[in-house]
Order: C-alpha cells, then structure tokens, then sequence
C-alpha cells in the first residue's frame, strides 16, 4: 500500500494521490456523483457509502489543491474457470470532473491504479463501451435481463428442501456467509466486501421493501432470494429480484417454485447468466423472456502470468499465445496454454493477443475464434486456443459494484 504521501506527476502538472481521510474520501464520492450527473452525497447516503472507502485503494487526480478526478478499488477475490479463488480489484467510482475532461486526467489515474494493484486481476463496469479497452480492459461477461410471466409459470411438483423467510437482523447476519458458501459457483463470481454489504442492508425509503427468504436442503442452508415488490396497478404486482443465490439445483428449483407460487404477482424480473436454464422449469418456455442482453464486467488482467496459471484449460493440443499489454510490460511474452496449465515459453505463437482481448476470453465468455472473424486477433489454430479456454458454464458477476 502507498501511503498519503506517494504521488505520480503527469505533464507537470496533474498529480495523482493515493486519499487517505474521512473528508477527502466524500470530496472524491461527490466528485465521481457529480461526472455521473447526480447531485453530492446526502448525510444518509453517506452513511451507506463510507464504509467502503478503504484505506490505500483509493486515488484522486489533483491540479494543485483543486481534485479533478477519482477513482478506487474493493477488495475481494474472484473465481476463475476451474474453480480456483484468486484476489480481485473490484474498480469503481471512476469520474473525471466535467471542466478537465479530455486532457489525460483518467489515462493518468489508470496508469497509477495499474501500477499500484496489489491483485493480479481487476473487473469493472464501464458507463460508456469506448473507455476501457485502451487500458488494458476486455468486455468479459454478459448478463442476460430475464422476465418471468408468474401467473403462467407453473412448475409441477414439490419442493425437495424448505424456505424460511427472514427478519432484517437475521439477513443481515446470514446472508454474507450464506454468499460466500453458496454463491461463488460461475467464474466470475466475487466475494463480497463489507461495504458492499452495508448498502445491501439499506432499510431506507424503497429499500424498506427488501424480502429474503433463505432455502434449506438436506445439508442446510444452501442458497436464497431476495426480493423487493411494488404494486403496479389493481393488485398486479411486479417483483425485481434483488440477489438469488443456488449452491445446487435443488436449491435453485425450490426457490423459483417458492417465488413462482406468490400471491399477487405479475411479472418477475430478474439478471440471469446467458446460459441460466431458467427457461427449462416450465412447460412453456415462453413464460421467460429476454428483455436484454448488456455488457456486464470488463476484466484486466494485471499479472498475466499468474492469472494464466491460475485457471484450468480444456483438452485441446497446445498453442503458444504472445501476450502484448502496452501499460504493463512485464506481461508481455509468449505462454503455452496446454491442458496442464501455462507456462511462459521462448518460441514461436501460434496466435498474437492484446492484453485486453486476452480479458475478454480469460473466463470463456468469448472465443478466439469471433475475435479472429472480427479481425482483432492475428494467427492460427483458433479452434485449440477455443477449446483450451472453454468454460462449461458461462461465466458472470452478480455483485453489482
Ligand atoms: C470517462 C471519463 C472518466 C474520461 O476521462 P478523461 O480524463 O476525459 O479521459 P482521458 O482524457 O484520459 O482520455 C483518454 C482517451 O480515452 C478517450 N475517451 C475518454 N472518455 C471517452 C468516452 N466517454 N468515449 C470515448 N472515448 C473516450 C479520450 O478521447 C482519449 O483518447 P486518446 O488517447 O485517443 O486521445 C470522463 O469523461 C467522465 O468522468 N465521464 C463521466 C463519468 C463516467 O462515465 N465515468 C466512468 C464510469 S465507468
């Protein structure tokens, strides 16, 4: 961690410094609420929002005394095809004020932030899809916006385990073990920090409405939903559900039978992976409907070296993959990708990559192949390389940061 003092000079004149107190940490939240168009934070939204300022993760663009742009990180961990957890950088707040945009303000922030990363893989969400990739970022996973038409989608049979819903407290004190037992099955998935948390208990104004209800199997808890409903009109009522998490299928079924059976409710809506065979449960599989499919996390790999070690590979004849990262030179080189694992070698590619288009097939999401047919990778052996980095599900983030 870099300390108060630690700072990086762009062109004499913008400086970036790692935040350190109470004070400065709001000043850099209204900053980043107000390049987003929001207005500063009210004292109880600050409440929310302060406990996940977190001592060296956050740096602020200064011109002289005047901060000009922010950005921070969240410490968790993420996991990687083949199930291993790794540590993760979840990036957000990233805002440029309006009056300084364009000059470098954000390249110097990122170039800092990169280079100060004590995790070897960081995910963010990006506002705009022409920001990120020029910094290493690749769009890694896609999220599909499902909407169940709950007075048709009957699902026969009984439940297998049990449902308990719970009181605010109890949530509070289940849910983030529960998350972290249940919820980390896709690559992609992240555990979750404590101020992640904090705004997830947010009993205030519509948030007041939050219901969870936890499911039970044969080994205890295994998963839950929680849920918020507003009434649209007439007693038809519309459920968006917050977080739903399923250690296994049982689980997975119960709950959906659970919020399938309400009283009163209409249209459920709910963000699911692309593979989610939510579709599967009923005998029309019409009752769910994509609304959208939209761009979820955009990953940087930051130690490319131990993040190709880290996950598992398909079986497939090797193929030698060159690495080129403009901002982070170490990662540049040659690694064999084989089904044992990855090595950094001294011979020929079969295939060339951007580091941020490696980000987009590190979690299986996307092919070689379609960057290949788009023309944003060069080489051969596409269909090794695609079946080296297959994941058998498709990956996903359902923490929002
Ligand atoms: C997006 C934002 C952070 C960019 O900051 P900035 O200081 O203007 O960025 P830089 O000057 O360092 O730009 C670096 C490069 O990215 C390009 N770029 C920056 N923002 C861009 C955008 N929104 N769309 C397309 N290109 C963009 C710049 O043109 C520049 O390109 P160049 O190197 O070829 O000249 C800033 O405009 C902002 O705060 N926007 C509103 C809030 C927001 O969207 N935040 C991101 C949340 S994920």
């Amino acid at each position: 961690m870099r300390s108060a003092a630690a700072s990086a000079t762009i062109a004499g004149v913008t400086e970036i410094r790692v935040l350190t107190d109470d004070a400065q940490y709001r000043a850099h939240n209204t900053l980043f609420r107000r390049a987003m168009h929001w207005g500063p934070p009210t004292d109880d939204q600050w409440k929310l929002t302060q406990p996940s300022y977190e001592d060296g993760r956050v740096h602020a663009a200064f011109e002289g005394d005047t901060m000009v742009g922010s950005t921070q990180s969240f410490a968790s961990t993420m996991v990687v095809p083949g199930g291993a957890k790794v540590p993760h950088a979840a990036v957000s707040r990233v805002g440029v004020r309006a009056d300084y945009t364009r000059r470098g303000v954000l390249s110097a922030l990122m170039r800092e932030q990169l280079s100060t990363l004590p995790d070897p893989v960081a995910t963010l969400r990006a506002s705009e899809g022409r920001i990120y990739g020029r910094f290493g970022y690749g769009l890694a996973t896609r999220v599909r916006f499902l909407r169940v038409d709950a007075r048709k989608a009957a699902i026969p049979g009984a439940m297998t385990g049990s449902v308990r819903m719970l009181d605010p407290d109890t949530a509070e004190k289940t849910l983030p073990d529960l998350h972290t037992a249940a919820g980390l099955g896709r690559p992609g998935q992240i555990t979750r920090w404590q101020g992640w948390w904090v705004r997830a208990f947010d009993r205030t104004g519509d948030s007041n409405n939050l219901v969870t209800v936890v499911h039970s199997g044969l080994d205890g808890d295994d998963g839950y939903v929680s849920y918020k409903v507003s009434e649209d009109k007439d007693f038809k009522h519309h459920m968006e559900v917050e977080d739903f998490v399923a250690a296994n299928a049982d689980a997975w079924r119960d709950l959906w039978i659970y919020l399938t059976r309400l009283d009163l409710i209409d249209t459920i809506e709910v963000d699911a992976a692309l593979d989610d065979p939510l579709a599967w449960l009923f005998e029309d599989p019409r009752v769910v409907y994509t609304k959208d499919v939209f761009d979820q996390v955009w990953l940087r790999l930051v130690d490319v070296p131990r993040m190709l070690a880290a996950r598992t590979y398909g079986q497939a004849a090797p193929v030698v993959v060159e690495v080129r990262d403009k901002l982070l030179p170490a990662n540049d080189g040659r690694y064999r990708i084989s089904p044992e694992g990855a090595e950094r070698v001294d011979a020929a590619a079969d295939i060339t990559i951007p580091v941020d288009l490696l980000g987009a097939v590190y979690l299986g999401d996307t092919r070689f192949s379609d960057l290949a047919a788009a023309r944003r990778i060069e080489g051969t052996r596409f269909d090794e390389a695609d079946a080296l980095f297959a994941s058998p599900v498709a990956p996903l983030c359902s923490t929002f940061f």
